[in-house]
């Protein structure tokens, strides 16, 4: 057994009253003894991605009541849009469940969560005051179920240039490319997964340009693409796709 299953299951034993900050990458968490892990994961089914039962997939949770009943209510939402849009099921936590993510938050935790599925409770940090958005509880999950930030795509040069010379120096890290499953969908600037312009700048000058005459905006999306979803139906196989992200066009607008 791994140190850091121990540590999970102690936490979860423990009903996560201080979480251990992990490394971060960005906002992507890396457990010390999982670091391979953090690879993106999409291409594979080696055991990052959540398991499938019958038609869905199954995700446990379980919601601090550190937040109150109204920030409670934006993590559901956020949560209940891959129930109607994908086959994703965030289902209630009970303790006889081993894997389950746990959104909790913290003073200075930060928004940030784990690349794909790891392994006992799966912590995602939404911090109180500015993480608890619609956006970024999008965001956080999609990163749990296995996605990167769209500016890493394996064909983002074709669509974005990245200026590295304006990025701080630790975290230029975060934009370098990375061989995606891109699962046949197109370079999308209005993903939930794409940073905006000026992130992780250190001089105030833009780290992300768009290529492209008009350049196309991007990283303001105040919810998941069509994109976003037809890449989650596609990773875990749901089935009738096209109901699945007309129904979603259908609300967009209500
Ligand atoms: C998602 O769907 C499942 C099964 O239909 C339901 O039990 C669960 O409460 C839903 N989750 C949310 C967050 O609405
Ligand atoms: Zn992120």
């Amino acid at each position: 057994m791994t140190s850091t299953f121990l540590y999970l299951l102690f936490f979860s034993v423990m009903d996560v009253c201080l979480v251990k900050m992990p490394v971060l990458h960005g906002d992507i968490a890396v457990a010390d003894t999982t670091y391979k892990n953090a690879e993106p994961c999409t291409a594979t089914e080696k055991g990052c991605k959540w398991p499938k039962e019958g038609r869905y997939v199954y995700v446990p949770y379980y919601i601090s009541p550190d937040y109150t009943q109204e920030e409670q209510n934006i993590i559901i939402r956020g949560m209940r849009s891959f129930n109607q849009t994908t086959c994703i099921r965030f289902i209630p936590w009970n303790p006889s469940v081993r894997n389950y993510i746990s959104f909790f938050t913290q003073p200075n935790s930060g928004c940030w969560s784990y690349l794909g599925r790891q392994k006992g409770v799966q912590h995602i940090s939404l911090e109180r005051g500015g993480c608890v958005r619609y956006s970024t509880v999008q965001h956080e999950i999609l990163h749990a179920l296995g996605f990167n930030h769209e500016q890493v795509r394996s064909d983002r040069d074709r669509y974005v240039r990245i200026l590295f010379n304006n990025i701080k120096r630790k975290q230029q890290y975060n934009f370098q490319k990375k061989r995606t499953n891109n699962l046949e969908t197109p370079y999308d600037f209005s993903s939930v997964m794409h940073y905006n312009k000026y992130a992780f700048s250190k001089n105030g000058l833009p780290t992300i340009e768009a290529k492209g005459d008009p350049a196309p905006a991007f990283g303001n999306a105040r919810q998941m693409s069509t994109n976003d979803i037809i890449r989650v139906n596609k990773l875990y196989r749901c089935s009738k796709l096209k109901t699945y992200s007309t129904f979603y066009l259908l609300c967009e607008y209500v």
